[in-house]
């Protein structure tokens, strides 16, 4: 496995490819999930690129940027045993410089859901994922529908912006139990992990509810929150794939979404129905 520590490495390396490339953006502390998208790229591309990057601009003041799990050791040996070609893991100051341009989100999708809660969110992801394809220059990225509303404004900026990458939507990773696999899970203590079993749960419910017909938006959102309790909630959402809100579910064109807080750590979670 080929590593390289900063964009001109990479781009040495990527020169000298010349076969399909399938590339996964992460910022490390890799699990299951992870590696499923890994899997999937190893199996749809002669060259498979992974990215270890704690991008700083996605990150508000006050979030866990400082906390973040960095395990880059670990992560590598992960990687060389998954098969990966090329560990591409830069440091912050290899990706920006000062007073840049920079991408913003879209006004509308990009500032409602995590985006309202998490304020210049999707401004950095995006950004930083035009600056990583623009080093890596893949044929295809792999991204995890765990974090719908990313992985949705990530196929508009490919689209607005004309970039030549095919997007691949890989289904979400679960431990036994439910819990959508994350990063963030090394945070929740043994009680807490407990409580964060609520939001595959509720969504499980919901899913159920649905095979049995219930369509209705608010039906569903009422019966999640019933199982959700007593955690806090930040929103419980059902939209269609423009993140739009919606009343009456239709199968194929409905994501139900929801972000609470265990303890201090925020969670993440949804269905695509
Ligand atoms: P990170 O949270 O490390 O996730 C990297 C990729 O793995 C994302 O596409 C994410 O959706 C996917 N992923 C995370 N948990 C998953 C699970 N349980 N099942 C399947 N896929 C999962 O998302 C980011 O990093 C960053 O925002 C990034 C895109 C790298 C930009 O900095």
């Amino acid at each position: 496995m080929i590593i390289a520590q900063n964009a001109i490495e990479m781009k040495e390396a990527r020169g000298r490819v010349n076969a399909s490339v399938g590339f996964v953006a992460t910022m490390g502390a890799l699990h299951a999930g992870h590696l499923s998208l890994i899997e999937r790229a190893k199996n749809e591309n002669d060259f498979v690129v992974v990215s270890i990057f704690v991008n700083p601009t996605q990150f508000r003041e006050g979030e866990d940027f400082d906390r973040y799990p960095r395990q880059l050791e670990a992560d590598s040996i992960l990687c060389k045993a998954a098969g990966v070609d090329l560990l591409f893991a830069p440091n912050a100051e290899d990706i920006y410089g000062s007073d840049e341009p920079a991408i913003k989100s879209p006004a509308i999708t990009g500032h409602i859901l995590e985006g309202k809660f998490r304020e210049g969110h999707f401004d950095g992801v995006l950004t930083v994922v035009m600056k990583l394809f623009n080093i890596v220059q893949p044929n295809r990225a792999y991204f995890g529908k765990k974090d719908a509303q990313q992985a949705i404004l990530i196929t508009k900026m490919v689209k607005a912006f004309f970039l030549n990458v095919e997007i691949v939507l890989c289904e979400t990773a679960r431990e036994g139990g439910g819990l959508a696999l994350s990063s963030r899970n090394t945070y929740l203590s043994k009680s807490e992990k407990n409580e964060a079993y609520k939001l595959s749960k509720a969504l499980f419910e919901a899913s159920k509810l649905i095979k049995q017909n219930e369509f209705r938006s608010l039906a569903i959102v009422q019966a999640i929150t019933e199982v959700l309790k007593p955690l806090s909630i930040d929103y419980i959402a059902i939209v269609d794939y423009e993140l739009k809100a919606i009343e009456t579910i239709k199968r194929g064109e409905t994501i139900i979404l929801i972000a609470a807080r265990v303890g201090i750590t925020r969670l993440i979670d949804n269905m695509w129905i």
